[in-house]
Parts: C-alpha cells; sequence; structure tokens
C-alpha cells in the first residue's frame, strides 16, 4: 500500500518530550516527539476514556495519560498491560527535519 504523505511542520514545531496537536477529519491527532527525536502520531484520544494524551507525559517511547495514568506505546498505540485498549496510530516520517503524516491510512483501527 502506497502512502499518502501530507506535510505538517517541521520536528521543531513539537516540542521536545512533548506534542503538538493537528486537527484532521479522522478527529484530532497528536504528534509526539520523545527525547531522540523520533516522532509518533496517535489519535487524540486514550482508549480509556478519551483522556487527551497530547497532555499525558512521554518517557521512552510511551505517553502517560493525564486523566487517570494508563501509559500506552507509542510505536503500537497499546496500553502496557494490566490495561488493555490501543489507540489509533497513523503512519508518521521525518524527513530533513519535515514531518510527513499519512492521514488516510492507520496502521491499527
Ligand atoms: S482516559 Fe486515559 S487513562 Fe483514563
Amino acid at each position: 500500500m502506497s502512502n499518502n504523505w501530507i506535510e505538517v511542520g517541521t520536528i521543531n514545531d513539537i516540542p521536545a518530550m512533548g506534542s503538538r496537536v493537528i486537527e484532521s477529519e479522522e478527529g484530532a491527532i497528536a504528534l509526539f516527539r520523545n527525547s531522540e527525536d523520533k516522532v509518533f502520531a496517535l489519535r487524540n484520544k486514550c482508549p480509556h476514556k478519551g483522556g487527551p494524551l497530547s497532555d499525558g507525559l512521554v518517557a521512552g517511547r510511551q505517553v502517560t495519560c493525564p486523566l487517570h495514568s494508563w501509559t500506552l506505546e507509542l510505536e503500537s498505540g497499546e496500553a502496557v498491560a494490566p490495561d488493555k485498549g490501543c489507540a489509533r496510530v497513523f503512519p508518521v516520517k521525518v524527513e530533513n527535519q519535515q514531518v510527513f503524516l499519512d492521514f488516510s491510512s492507520s496502521i491499527q483501527e
């Protein structure tokens, strides 16, 4: 499947160890940047009760939801056990500091 990449700004638009929210037809998407400057894109809605993941704490390759502290894997959107659930993940890539997102497909529904 080919990706439909859309440029959504530069990596420097995303605070390190933080996030930036993009509105899309698919709903709000949170772009996260971790301490290694790796970028991840997740639907900005916790699979538990819809908490804003963009307000969560980024550590390594995980984010902790600000509402009830579920921890999700940024790469897969999966909740870390014992919690169960998954946030939708969008393909994202960084090239020459530019961040590209594919809104049309998701890694997981
Ligand atoms: S809404 Fe995220 S942990 Fe409850």
